[in-house]
Parts: structure tokens; C-alpha cells; sequence
């Protein structure tokens, strides 16, 4: 059982991993993640964000990406853009510069705009991670100078420069109730008040085992209430290490609890893992001490957590 295969059995669009260029030149890695019955989609981890493609004003550079996106068509895999506006990795001529309105206003435009044009394939975030942890809005470059508005210039040049890229907010800790959450509703629901365009709200979905909130189904279906559409943007299941079978079982569990959620709404599109294997896995780097997040093992070996997995999409 491979995990696209299973997900479009279950009426999703794609189950997916996210990836990385310097992975790329990994051969056992590459084949894993080139088999697009597995993986349907590929997020480019990194090579889409700001600080790599236009490091410097109106100097713009795709190659990182276009290579993870001509992988990805050889192989017959979706792409999600990661992602337009972000208060990190930001190249320090938009994160220590100062701007008036209007500036910034065509400095956003014009990155939103170049972006999609250029890379898309079936989604772009947008805008990535816009509210603190209480639902305050972030304190930024783009919102200290623009107020929430920026929000709304980038989803504007983002659909003009491409009618067709699915528009997506993405955050993380708004995977359950609660008022980063309640923040992000308010959000969509002012935007579509408004007629702005956007299409889905990503919910990254970086867990701990042991730690999936139990809100996490009814709080999908409220963002689908909205009328947008939700993707799983950026899962995985940390753990402190040394891992255990008590903690490899616990978070199979974890796995199939995200998944069947998603699985169970029509309007959960699909869901990305962020990398399928422990070996290149961004939590150790993070969080010290923690790790073992992903399905896969540092040797490529299959965890319990995949057949969570396959279970949730079953
Ligand atoms: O490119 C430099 C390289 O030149 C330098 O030698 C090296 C030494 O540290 O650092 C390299 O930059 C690293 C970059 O990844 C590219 O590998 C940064 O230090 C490192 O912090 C950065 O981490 C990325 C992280 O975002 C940054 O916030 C992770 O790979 C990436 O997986 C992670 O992804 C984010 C999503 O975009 C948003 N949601 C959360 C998620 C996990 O943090």
C-alpha cells in the first residue's frame, strides 16, 4: 500500500513530502521520493522562500526551485510554493529596511506577483504564519509598516499573476481550537467579506506524540465552514529522544489520528509530511534533543508511524 495511492482512494488529491536541494543529491533518497505512487506533491522545504529568490530588490533567481519543480514533473508530482511573505528568512533588504506604505506595497507586490508566475504548480502560500501564539497579529516588516492589509496586497498580486494557483494562508498551533485559530477564521472570513481572493488555509501540523489536540477534526471542518478548502501543510510527529517502541507506537497512533481527520472531510484536499525520512528531518536542528518525526527512519527503514498512516488513509 503507497501513500498517494491511497490517498486519492480516499478521494484526496495528493499525500506528499516535503523536500530540500541539498537532499537532492542523495541517490536513495531521490528514488524514494521520486516514486509518485507514494508521493503525489512535493513542497520545496526551502528554495521558494524569499531570502533565495530575490535576495536582492527586483534581482530574482529560481533555480533551487525550478529544480525541485522539474523533479517533481518528471515524476508527475503537484507542487506547493513555499511561500510568498514571511517575517522569516527574509533577505535583509526587506527585514532591516525602512519603508513607507507605498514602498513596501510594491516590494510585496511585485515579489507576490513574480513567485507564481514563475513556479506554482498547484498551490502557493501566500502568506506563511501571520499571528503570535494569542492571535495577535505578528509585528513584522509587512504589518508594522502595512497593518493587516498586507495580507490582502499579497493574495491580489498573487491571483493576477496567476488565475489559477489555489491561494493558501498557512500556520502553525491553528490545527486546534483555539485563539490563533479563531485569529485565522476571523481572517478568512474578513477576506471573503471582502472579495479577496483565497482559496485554503495550510495547517502545518508540527506535532509532539502524544500531543495531537483532540479539537483537531471539528477545527478542519471550521475552516471548511468558511468556504475554503484545507490542506495538512507541513506534518510531522516529534519526539524526546531516544526513541522507543512505546514512543514509536504512540506516535503511529498520532499518525493515523491526523490523517483520518483530514481523510474524513471532503474539504481536506491532501497532506504533505514535512520530509519523509528522520535524516533530513529540521526538528533536531530546532529542537535539541527531539527528533524521530517522521515516518521514515534515518536508514530509510519504514516506522510504525507509516502504517499509521496507512491506516488513517484506509
Ligand atoms: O543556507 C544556509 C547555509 O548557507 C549555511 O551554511 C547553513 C548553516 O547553518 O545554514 C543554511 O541555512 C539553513 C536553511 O534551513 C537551509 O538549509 C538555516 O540555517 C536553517 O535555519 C533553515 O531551516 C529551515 C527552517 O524552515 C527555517 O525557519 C528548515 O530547513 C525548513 O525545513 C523550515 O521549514 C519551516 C517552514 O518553512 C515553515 N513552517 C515551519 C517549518 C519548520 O521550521
Amino acid at each position: 500500500a503507497k501513500l498517494h495511492l491511497l490517498a486519492q482512494a480516499a478521494g484526496k488529491l495528493y499525500f506528499g513530502s516535503a523536500t530540500d536541494n541539498p537532499e537532492l543529491s542523495d541517490p536513495t533518497y531521490v528514488n524514494l521520493l521520486s516514486d509518485s505512487a507514494m508521493f503525489g506533491q512535493i513542497t520545496p522545504g526551502n528554495s521558494m522562500k524569499w531570502d533565495s529568490t530575490e535576495r536582492s530588490q527586483g534581482s530574482f533567481t529560481f533555480a533551487g526551485g525550478d529544480t525541485v519543480v522539474a523533479l517533481a514533473h518528471a515524476n508527475g508530482q503537484l507542487v506547493r510554493g513555499h511561500n510568498c511573505v514571511w517575517h522569516n528568512q527574509l533577505p535583509s533588504w526587506v527585514s532591516g529596511g525602512t519603508f513607507t506604505a507605498a514602498q513596501l506595497t510594491n516590494i510585496v507586490q511585485t515579489h507576490c506577483s513574480v513567485c507564481p508566475s514563475n513556479v506554482f504548480r498547484y498551490a502557493w502560500d501566500v502568506v506563511n504564519e501571520p499571528f503570535n501564539e494569542d492571535g495577535t497579529w505578528r509585528t513584522d516588516v509587512f504589518y508594522n509598516v502595512l497593518g493587516a492589509g498586507y495580507v490582502t496586497i499579497a493574495l491580489n498580486a498573487a491571483r493576477s499573476a496567476d488565475p489559477t494557483a489555489k491561494l493558501y494562508l498557512n500556520d502553525y498551533n491553528i490545527e486546534g481550537s483555539g485563539a490563533k485559530a479563531t485569529a485565522m477564521q476571523n481572517l478568512v472570513r474578513s477576506l471573503k467579506a471582502a472579495g479577496t481572493p483565497i482559496d485554503g488555509v495550510g495547517l502545518q501540523a508540527h506535532f509532539i506524540v502524544g500531543s495531537v489536540p483532540p479539537t483537531l477534526q471539528t477545527n478542519i471542518q471550521a475552516f471548511i465552514a468558511l468556504g475554503v478548502e484545507v490542506a495538512i501543510t507541513e506534518l510531522d510527529i516529534r519526539m524526546t529522544l531516544p526513541a522507543t517502541a512505546a514512543l514509536y507506537n504512540q506516535q503511529k497512533t498520532d499518525y493515523n489520528t491526523v490523517i483520518s481527520a483530514c481523510k474524513v472531510l471532503s474539504g481536506c484536499i491532501g497532506v504533505t509530511i514535512w520530509d519523509f525520512t528522520d535524516k533530513y528531518s529540521w526538528v533536531p536542528n530546532t529542537f535539541s534533543g527531539q527528533g524521530a518525526a517522521c515516518p521514515w527512519d534515518v536508514n530509510f527503514v519504514k516506522k510504525p508511524a507509516y502504517d499509521g498512516i496507512v491506516a488513517g488513509l484506509s
